[in-house]
């Protein structure tokens, strides 16, 4: 890579908005982070376009900086910067500029950095969300009604690919249906009778457990629900699932699964039953902040795995590796592929996205398929989510260090989309 200019500059913001009438919340006073990207070979082999004649192309990220999910945040916001590495900052004629704000853990703070974006910053487009509440209430009630074209990078709420969704709405990560959904199918094929449910008691951990019951046929033996985001002291949780004992499936992440795996250690809770889960609790963010508490031999379901020996993914993460001196994990690929996606629609659009008029772009955004560090990448055109292939993948400790292993490759998982 050449000629790469990275320029970070600090908005501040002391003004109420009251354009927009949704949640009446006034800004005061934001951080927000412009990232302009620029120059750089074209690694990629696309098509893209490297003269940016064009004005510049404002994507408004909206990402956890701080909170239970900083650390998904920040792999989100340096996929998409590899990715933009790697076609020069540009495309479509445009240099692609990337403004930042904070979703923090609650709909508040992700409300004002999304207004402070669009309404200031006037940004073509938002990538961004984490948390499924944050991302529904903010698509649905404020992105969508004004035809801002978003991609949602990670929030898995199942509604935006159902109920809730939306033309100008598409989502590059997965529903919380999908990682879950072949697990009970894998479980039963184990000979696994007894489980215990333990989740975050939010959107994503309750639509995990209840895509779990969908193919599960053993019993349920409890189901325990912790508070989110407020719990940190997991010890109530760590007692019932101990009494309980029948192995666990879970959803938990970030920090939350950090605090968890580590007062489950204290206990042994996992020497003397099986953890299972959709695999975000055992990404590379968790494996590499907590590496000797983690439950080895964990057996989860994931779009991505650490093992998955592609040369797509390998390349991938040997690069990510070399930019940022830590390895990669799931939200890092869903914001490279992100950006991956953002560029491939402006090259098909020669750069064109007119306010208001945004149709063109997001039939383009629909039809961008690659061969993704998960495999294929294509949207599902009835879901707007991508159609994809969920690995059952096995937490190994290997020279290299712990990694998530495929022992299954479940093709096509597509959300029902209703
Ligand atoms: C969610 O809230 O949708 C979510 C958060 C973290 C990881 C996966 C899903």
């Amino acid at each position: 890579m050449s000629d790469q200019l990275e320029r970070y500059l600090d908005f501040r913001f002391g003004e109420e908005v009251h354009r927009r009438d949704f949640l009446r919340l006034g800004l005061t006073t934001a951080g927000m982070l412009a990232l302009a990207a620029c120059g750089g070979d074209n690694g990629a082999g696309t098509t893209s376009d490297n003269s940016a004649a064009g004005p510049d192309f404002k994507v408004g990220m909206v990402v956890p900086q701080s909170k239970t999910y900083a650390a998904l945040g920040q792999s989100l916001h340096d996929g998409f910067l590899l990715y933009l590495d790697k076609v020069g900052g540009k495309a479509g004629g445009r240099k692609i500029v990337v403004m930042q704000g904070d979703e923090e853990d609650n709909l508040p703070a992700a409300q004002k950095a999304t207004q402070a974006l669009v309404e200031q910053q006037n940004v073509d487009m938002i990538c961004g969300y984490v948390a499924s509440p944050i991302a529904d209430a903010l698509c649905t009630q404020y992105l969508a009604p004004q035809k801002i074209p978003t991609l949602v990078m990670n929030a898995g709420v199942n509604a935006l690919s159902r109920a809730h969704k939306s033309p100008y709405v598409y989502r590059t990560s997965f529903t919380n249906w999908q990682p879950t959904h072949p697990m009970g199918d894998y479980l039963n094929n184990q000979g696994v009778k007894k489980i215990t449910l333990a989740y975050a008691k939010y959107g994503a951990g309750i639509e995990t457990a209840a895509s779990f019951k969908e193919t599960f046929k053993g019993q349920i033996v409890a189901e325990v629900a912790t508070d989110w985001p407020s719990t940190v002291d997991f010890s109530s949780a760590i007692s019932k699932i101990s009494a309980a004992g029948a192995d666990v499936y879970s959803f938990y992440s970030g920090q939350d699964a950090i605090n968890f795996f580590k007062q489950a250690k204290q206990v042994g809770l996992f020497d003397k039953i099986k953890f299972y889960g959709s695999g975000f609790a055992v990404e590379q963010d968790v494996l590499q902040a907590i590496p000797d508490a983690v439950p080895v031999g964990a057996v989860t379901g994931l779009h991505w795995a650490y093992g998955l020996d592609v040369k797509e993914n390998n390349d991938f993460k040997t690069a990510f590796q070399k930019k940022y001196n830590r390895q990669a994990d799931v939200f890092a690929v869903q914001g490279y592929d992100t950006a991956h996606v953002v560029v491939d629609a402006l090259n098909a659009v020669k750069g064109k996205l007119d306010k208001g008029s945004p149709d063109p772009f997001m039939q383009a955004i629909a039809a961008v398929t690659f061969k993704s560090p998960r495999g294929d990448f294509k949207f599902d055109s009835n879901s707007h989510n991508p159609d994809q292939s969920i690995y059952v993948r096995e937490l190994k400790k290997t020279s290299s260090g712990l990694v998530n292993t495929v022992l299954q490759t479940v093709p096509h998982v597509v959300d029902p989309g209703q």
